[in-house]
């Protein structure tokens, strides 16, 4: 009998230890969302100016690859269907409570806000400027701290595009504001 008590036990052990590994691997859903995006296509070292116009939150969201854990985050553009990054723009946030946060774009018109820095009541609301320039967008964030998982580089259905600030360089006097 021992023997054969023995070679159950390990095998349930041997299985139980096969399903916790699995489970901590996590989701088969979020490793294949993560796949999906491959390798940077910018060619950028991992760092606050890599993989513009992807999903950060995909990787940035709590269940890794990326450690740093943001509550939104995207990339920005100039013009309206052109590839221009909006360089030291501002994104401004508004949550359900009134409460606003500022972020800078940076040289590649990438943003991210930390869990650390700001915990928004959702929905937010998205405002995009430089200078006297600014873009409202009329809808609001419902729970999708990634821009581009609505803005994707392709227009569609779901999609209205990357978010940029003005449909051309003409537009950028800031309507009344300017000259
Ligand atoms: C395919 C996964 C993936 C995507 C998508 C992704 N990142 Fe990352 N990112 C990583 C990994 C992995 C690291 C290195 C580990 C770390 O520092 O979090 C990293 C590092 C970073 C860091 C450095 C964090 C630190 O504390 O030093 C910043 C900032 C960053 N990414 C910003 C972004 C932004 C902004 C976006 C979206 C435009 C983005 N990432 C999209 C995987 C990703
Ligand atoms: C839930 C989907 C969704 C998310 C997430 C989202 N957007 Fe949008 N965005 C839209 C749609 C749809 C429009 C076009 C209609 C409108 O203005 O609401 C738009 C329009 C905009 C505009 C107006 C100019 C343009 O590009 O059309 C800006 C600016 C903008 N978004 C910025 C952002 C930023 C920055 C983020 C990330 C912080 C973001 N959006 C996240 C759906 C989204």
């Amino acid at each position: 009998m021992r023997p054969n008590l023995g070679l159950g036990l390990g095998f349930g052990l041997t299985l139980g230890l096969g399903l916790a590994l699995f489970a901590c691997a996590g989701d088969p859903v979020h490793s294949d969302a993560v796949d999906a995006l491959g390798d940077d296509p910018t060619g950028m070292p991992n760092g606050p100016t890599h993989r513009a116009g992807q999903p950060c939150l995909t990787c940035h969201g709590g269940s890794g690859p990326g450690t740093a854990q943001f509550i939104v985050g995207g990339t920005v553009y100039m013009f309206k269907d052109q590839s221009d990054p909006l360089v030291g723009g501002t994104v401004h946030l508004t949550d359900a409570t009134n409460a606003t946060f500022d972020v800078p774009t940076n040289e590649v018109g990438n943003f991210f806000v930390t869990t650390a820095e700001w915990q928004p009541v959702f929905p937010v609301l998205v405002k995009i400027s430089k200078d006297v320039a600014e873009a409202d967008m009329i809808s609001h964030i419902g729970r999708d701290g990634s821009c581009a998982d609505c803005h994707t580089s392709t227009i569609g259905p779901r999609s209205p595009g990357p978010p940029y600030l003005a449909l051309t360089p003409e537009d950028l006097g800031g309507g009344d504001a300017g000259p």
